[in-house]
C-alpha cells in the first residue's frame, strides 16, 4: 500500500519534471540562468522536495531546504555523473543544465529548515559513537562548508542512508562508509533517533 502510494507520489513528481523544459525554455545551454529561470526549476523539485520544505514523502525524500549548499550542488554533481546511484535523482539531475546547478543549491539552502516529520523518541543518553561525528558535521550537527546537516533530517530516510554506507550502496564519500561500517544496526538507528530529534 505504502509503496504503491509513494510510486505514484515519484510517478506525479516525474510528469512535472518531464513538463518543466517547457517552463525553462530561455536558458539556453552554458547560458547563465534568470533568477526566473531558476524559480521554475525549483518548482519542479518542490514536486517532491515540498512547496513548503516538508517532502511528499519525508521516510524516502530528503529534506533540502536549508540544506548546506556545496552539499546540494555535490549531490546534484554526484547524480549527474552516477558516483551516487538513484534512477529518480539521476533523470532529474540530468534535465538541469551545469549552469544551473550552483544557483539552485543557493535558492535551497537560503530556505528555513523545516521541522521534521514521524521523528521517534530520542534515546535516554547520547550514543557515545557521535563524537566521532563532530569534527565533520559539527557540534550542533548544522553541518559545515563541506559537511551536510543531519540535525532534524528524517528518521526513516537518515538511517536508511546510514545502512547504505554501510553496506556500500552508497559509495560517494568513502570516509563515511568507513564510518558506518564501525557500528551495528542498532548503534547506527540509535544515532539516527538522537539526531532526528535536534532542532
Ligand atoms: C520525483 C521526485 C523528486 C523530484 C522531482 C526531485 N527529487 Fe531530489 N530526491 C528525491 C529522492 C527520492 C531523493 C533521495 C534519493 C537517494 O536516496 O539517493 C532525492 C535526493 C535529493 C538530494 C540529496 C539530499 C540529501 O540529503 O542527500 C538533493 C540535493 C536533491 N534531491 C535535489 C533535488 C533538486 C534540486 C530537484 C529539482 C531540480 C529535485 N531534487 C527533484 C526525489 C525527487
Ligand atoms: C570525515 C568527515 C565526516 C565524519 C567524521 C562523519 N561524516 Fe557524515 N558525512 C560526511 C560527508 C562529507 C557527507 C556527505 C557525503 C556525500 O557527499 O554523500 C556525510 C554524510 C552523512 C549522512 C547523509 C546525509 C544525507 O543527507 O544523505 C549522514 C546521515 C551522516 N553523514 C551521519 C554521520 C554520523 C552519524 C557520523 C558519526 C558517527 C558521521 N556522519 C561522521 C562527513 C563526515
Amino acid at each position: 500500500m505504502l509503496s504503491r502510494c509513494v510510486s505514484t507520489i515519484i510517478a506525479a513528481g516525474f510528469a512535472a519534471v518531464l513538463a518543466a523544459p517547457a517552463q525553462a525554455q530561455g536558458t539556453q545551454p552554458g547560458a547563465q540562468p534568470t533568477p526566473a529561470d531558476i524559480e521554475a526549476k525549483a518548482q519542479m523539485c518542490a514536486a517532491c522536495h515540498g512547496a513548503n520544505g516538508t517532502p511528499l514523502d519525508p521516510k524516502t525524500m530528503p529534506n533540502i531546504w536549508g540544506q548546506q549548499p556545496y552539499y546540494i550542488l555535490t549531490q546534484l554533481v554526484h547524480y549527474r555523473n552516477g558516483m551516487r546511484e538513484n534512477p529518480v535523482m539521476a533523470s532529474i539531475a540530468k534535465t538541469l543544465q551545469q549552469s544551473d546547478l550552483r544557483p539552485l543549491a543557493a535558492y535551497f539552502a537560503a530556505k528555513p529548515w523545516p521541522a521534521a516529520s514521524n521523528t521517534p523518541a530520542a534515546p535516554a543518553e547520547t550514543p557515545k559513537g557521535l563524537t566521532m561525528c563532530t569534527p565533520c558535521h559539527q557540534a550542533n550537527f548544522q553541518g559545515g562548508i563541506s559537511w551536510p546537516r543531519v540535525a532534524g533530517l528524517n528518521y526513516d530516510y537518515m538511517v536508511a542512508a546510514m545502512r547504505s554506507f554501510a553496506n556500500e550502496e552508497r559509495t560517494n564519500n568513502m570516509d563515511m562508509v568507513k564510518i558506518m561500517k564501525l557500528f551495528s544496526d542498532s548503534e547506527r538507528d540509535a544515532m539516527a533517533r538522537y539526531l532526528a530529534a535536534l532542532k
